[in-house]
């Protein structure tokens, strides 16, 4: 007998869970009508999560309604965050902080800074809204989750009930919200008449999890292809079937993942996390010049470069349907403006100028 369940009930069950609204949901999910023709293939939906609609989007506003709801349930009066100096989580963490009245401090990684930090992008943003920032030379990752716990502890000290980041539940909460956008997704393709073949993600963690655990207790048939953006020390489908097993758990659903049902591909990393190939950039500047969409160099130019090889080598009909999720990561493209600028040089002046 199928376990499966409806669309109503899952969101039901996703609803009893502690929410702080922020995000415009449903995101839309729109064909990309120019893209696909250019590639010949099936026809791209692409599911707009860069239009979050809180501080420039992204995924994070999703996993932030979950995040506050935790914090707040549990009287949090302060949160400590922290990741690299052009973190889309923080940006979005310090936004949703602001929403929610509660202050936040970031400890930012310089380690994988050639140069100075330069206030642009998402620490332009960070400051804007007012976040206490410290920058350190950890790595991120284990040295730097023990400064920020350190952090926290000081705050705790002072009388705080601070909330920080911390892998283990901060990714199971945050992933709950992805399940939601599977369900999202599963009304929005109904309403349009389409199966798709496969949606596309750019995830190795909550984003990920979520859409996968999703997907399974819907009983979807069309795979999350995960297009990791980097390589953990781990490995990444256990962890994310871990992950999407916990959040069911969580939300009281029979459903378990093991590692097989994930579909994570490493293969569109290159040359390394945080840095685009030509791959990435022929995948940007393909979909701003089809599409009037950005993709950013990290994340979601790499899942796009991901889609556009696997449709060039025929994995998918002209008949068939994909989806895309856009997660957002926008404002990388301002702080790494001058290797953009040399990637996607001006146009020849038809005037001669
Ligand atoms: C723009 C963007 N897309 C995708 C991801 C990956 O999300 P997850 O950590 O849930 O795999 C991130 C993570 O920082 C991100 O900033």
């Amino acid at each position: 007998m199928s376990n499966s369940l409806s669309t109503m009930k899952l969101r039901e069950t996703i609803d009893q869970v502690p929410r702080f609204a922020l995000a415009h949901l449903p995101t839309p999910l729109e064909p990309l009508q120019n893209l696909s023709k250019e590639l010949g293939g099936p026809t791209i939906w692409i599911k707009r999560d860069d239009c979050t609609g809180l501080a420039f989007g992204g995924n994070k506003t999703r996993h932030n309604e979950f995040l506050l709801g935790a914090a707040l349930d549990e009287g949090a009066d302060y949160f400590v965050w922290g990741a690299g100096v052009q973190s889309n989580n923080c940006r979005q963490t310090v936004a949703a902080c602001v929403k929610a009245g509660i202050p936040i401090h970031l400890v930012l990684s310089r380690a994988h800074l050639d140069g100075p930090v330069e206030t642009q992008g998402n620490l332009l943003l960070d400051q804007l809204m007012g976040a206490s920032i410290e920058f350190v030379d950890a790595p991120v990752g284990p040295e730097l989750d023990v400064i920020i716990a350190d952090r926290a502890e000081q705050l705790r000290q002072k009388g705080h009930r601070p909330f920080f980041w911390n892998r283990n539940p901060v990714v199971q909460i945050a992933a709950i919200s992805y399940v939601e956008c599977a369900v999202e997704i599963a009304e929005q393709c109904q309403h349009e008449q389409i199966d798709p073949a496969a949606v596309y993600v750019s995830s190795c963690g909550s984003t990920g999890s979520g859409l996968a655990l999703g997907a399974a207790a819907l009983g979807m048939s069309c795979p999350v292809k995960n297009i990791a953006p980097l390589t953990w020390p781990w490995n990444t489908a256990t962890d994310m079937a871990e992950v999407a097993s916990d959040v069911a758990k969580r939300l009281s659903i029979p459903h378990r993942l093991a590692s097989e049902d994930l579909d994570v591909s490493e293969d569109y990393i290159a040359p390394g996390y945080g840095t685009p190939g030509p791959d990435c950039l022929e995948a940007m500047q393909l979909v701003a010049r089809t599409e009037s969409i950005f993709l950013d160099p990290i994340y979601s130019g790499k899942a796009m470069a991901g889609l556009i090889d696997h449709i060039r080598r025929g994995d998918y009909s002209s008949e068939e349907d994909v989806v895309f999720v856009h997660t957002g990561g926008t404002p990388v493209l301002f702080a790494m403006n001058e290797a953009l600028a040399e990637a996607f040089p001006r146009r020849e002046c038809p005037f001669g100028g």
